[in-house]
C-alpha cells in the first residue's frame, strides 16, 4: 500500500460510528499520580498488568476504535507473550503511540509553553511503525491567565503541531493534532471561547501551510468551558453551543472527526458534554472521543492493583465506553449512569 492509501485505511478503521479513541499513554510522571492515588507503585510490571487489563477488556472494540499508547507500552507482553500492540490489533482497535516528548517553557513568552520531541522524529516514527503504531498524537497546551496565552505562543504552538503532523503523513501515520487550551484558571467560558477560537485559527492556518492533508488529520481539542476555579459551572447546552460554535469557525469540513480530550471533567461530565453537541444539527465532521482520565478513572478505582479485581475493572472500563459510545449518537441519558446497561 502506498502511504496516501495506508493514511486512509487507518483514518477509515479509527472514524467509525459510536466509537471513540481510548488514551492510554501517560507518561511515567503522569501514570506515577494514577496510581498513586490508588495505592499502587508505579513499577514497569505494575504498568504492564494494568495496560494488559485495558487491552484484555472484552470486546474492548465494541465502542473504542484505536488506543494511544506510551512508548514503554508498545514493546510490552500480556502473561502469554502477546505483544501489547498485537492484542489492541486482536480486538479490533488501531493502535497510536503519543510521540511528543512533553512540554517546557517557551524562551521570552513568561508563563507560556511549548512541546518539545521534533529532532529525530522521523527515525522514532520508523521504529513505532514497525512495532505496529499506525497513528500518533502530539499534545501542545495553553494556559489562561490574563497575559496568556501570547502571540508568541500560539504562533510557535501551532508550527510546531503543523510540523509534527507533516512529518506523520510522510511516514504513513495518522496524525491526531492535541491543542490543549488547560482548564486551570478563574476565566470565564467566554474567555475560554476567545482564546480556543484564536489557537485553532493559528492552528489550521499552519497545517495548511505545511500542506498537511485534513481528511488524514484528526483534531483532539479541550472543550469550551469555563475555568475550575470560576465561580459557575456551565451545563452541557452551553459547554456544547460554545463549542461547537468556535469549531465551526475555525475547522475545515475536510477534516473527518474531531475527538475531544476530557482535561479534568469527570467522566459523567464529559459523556454529557459529548452527547450535547451530539443532540445540536448535523455537523461537517463527527464529534467524538479521545479521553484518557474521562474512561480510565472508574476502571482504576475498581481495579487498585488488586488481581481478583481485573475482571471489575474490565466492566468499568467497558461501561464507560458504552455510555461514550452511546453520546456518539446523541442518545445518552444521565439515568443510565445507574441504569447498569
Ligand atoms: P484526558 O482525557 O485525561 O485529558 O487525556 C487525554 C490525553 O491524551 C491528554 O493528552
Amino acid at each position: 500500500m502506498n502511504t496516501q492509501d495506508q493514511l486512509q485505511a487507518t483514518i477509515e478503521l479509527l472514524v467509525q460510528k459510536g466509537k471513540g479513541i481510548l488514551a492510554a499513554d501517560e507518561s511515567s510522571p503522569t501514570i506515577a499520580k494514577r496510581f498513586d492515588a490508588i495505592g499502587v507503585e508505579s513499577t514497569e510490571e505494575q504498568r504492564r498488568r494494568y495496560r494488559s487489563l485495558i487491552l484484555e477488556t472484552p470486546n474492548l472494540g465494541d465502542y473504542i476504535s484505536g488506543i494511544i499508547l506510551f512508548e514503554e507500552t508498545l514493546g510490552q507482553q500480556t502473561d502469554d507473550g502477546t505483544p501489547l500492540p498485537e492484542l489492541a490489533t486482536r480486538q479490533g482497535v488501531v493502535p497510536g503511540i503519543k510521540v511528543d516528548k512533553g512540554k517546557g517553557a517557551l524562551v521570552n513568552a513568561p508563563g507560556d509553553e511549548i512541546t518539545q520531541g521534533l529532532d529525530g522524529l522521523e527515525q522514532r516514527l520508523e521504529g513505532y511503525k514497525a512495532q505496529g503504531a499506525r497513528f500518533a498524537k502530539w499534545r501542545n497546551v495553553y494556559h489562561i491567565s490574563d497575559h496568556t496565552p501570547s502571540r508568541l505562543a500560539i504562533a510557535a504552538n501551532a508550527e510546531v503541531l503543523a510540523r509534527y503532523a507533516a512529518i506523520c503523513q510522510a511516514q504513513g501515520i495518522v496524525p491526531i493534532v492535541e491543542p490543549e487550551v488547560l482548564m486551570d484558571g478563574e476565566h470565564s467560558i467566554e474567555r475560554c471561547a476567545a482564546v480556543s477560537e484564536a489557537v485553532l485559527h493559528e492552528l489550521f492556518h499552519a497545517l495548511h501551510r505545511h500542506r498537511v492533508v485534513l481528511e488524514h488529520t484528526l483534531l483532539k481539542p479541550s472543550m469550551v468551558t469555563p475555568g475550575k476555579a470560576h465561580g459557575e459551572r456551565a451545563d452541557p447546552e452551553e459547554v456544547a453551543r460554545q463549542t461547537v460554535r468556535i469549531l465551526r469557525r475555525t475547522v475545515p469540513a475536510a477534516l473527518p472527526s474531531i475527538n475531544f480530550l476530557s482535561g479534568g471533567q469527570t467522566p459523567e461530565e464529559a459523556t454529557a458534554n459529548l452527547n450535547a453537541m451530539n443532540c445540536l444539527a448535523p455537523q461537517p465532521w463527527e464529534l467524538s472521543f479521545s479521553y484518557g482520565r474521562a474512561l480510565q478513572q472508574p476502571a482504576l478505582q475498581a481495579w487498585g492493583g488488586k488481581p481478583e479485581q481485573v475482571a471489575a475493572a474490565q466492566a468499568a472500563l467497558y461501561r464507560r465506553a458504552q455510555l461514550n459510545g452511546a453520546a456518539r449518537h446523541g442518545e445518552y441519558v444521565s439515568s443510565m449512569e445507574s441504569a447498569g446497561s
